[in-house]
């Protein structure tokens, strides 16, 4: 089932997500229209809270639905490392056609459960770590455009109010 996707500014995009304790069908079943959700808007990653749902579950998939192997389920996921420092541009699927520039490590280490409860670690590089960093941010109530400059921001903000006027939002 797709999902609506929440866009800023939505209050649940900035509330700290809850951690997950029951592993259950609804959960797998929820992750599974994430995933769905997910490749019909073409993201590579989504996070709970994106489609209303205050919890620390994200996913990512950097094929965006053409190779199985990179789909990644990550739940209560944590940073257990972060190394070096990569400033490129990202995009959300709450922030449709904004684009900036991000200041994020490197390489990450996460640490995280699947959706069955099972822990294990994952390691990622350039865009895959901006990504985790990225959808973790989400879990946390952080959005990206409050990672860049006043500035960028307030820039940004203006162009979200003029779509909002247009209808186009
Ligand atoms: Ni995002």
């Amino acid at each position: 089932m797709i999902l609506t996707i929440r866009k800023y500014p939505d209050p649940v995009l900035q509330k700290p997500g809850e951690p997950v304790a029951v592993f259950d069908d609804a959960l797998r079943s929820f992750v599974a229209d994430m995933f769905e959700t997910m490749y019909a808007a073409q993201g590579i990653g989504l996070a709970a809270p994106q489609v209303g749902d205050s919890r620390r579950i994200t996913v990512i998939d950097l094929s965006c639905g053409k190779d199985p192997a990179q789909k990644m389920v990550l739940v209560n996921p944590e940073i257990v490392e972060r190394e070096g420092r990569i400033y490129e541009e990202e995009g959300c699927l709450s922030f449709p056609e904004i684009r900036e520039k991000v200041v994020r490590a490197a390489y990450v280490k996460v640490r995280a459960q699947d959706e069955h409860g099972t822990w294990f670690e994952a390691e990622g590089e350039e865009l895959l770590s901006r990504c985790l960093q990225h959808e973790i941010d989400h879990l946390d109530g952080v959005l990206f455009l409050f990672r860049i400059s006043g500035l960028k921001r307030d820039l940004a903000l203006r162009k979200i109010r003029k779509l909002q006027r247009a209808g186009e939002w």
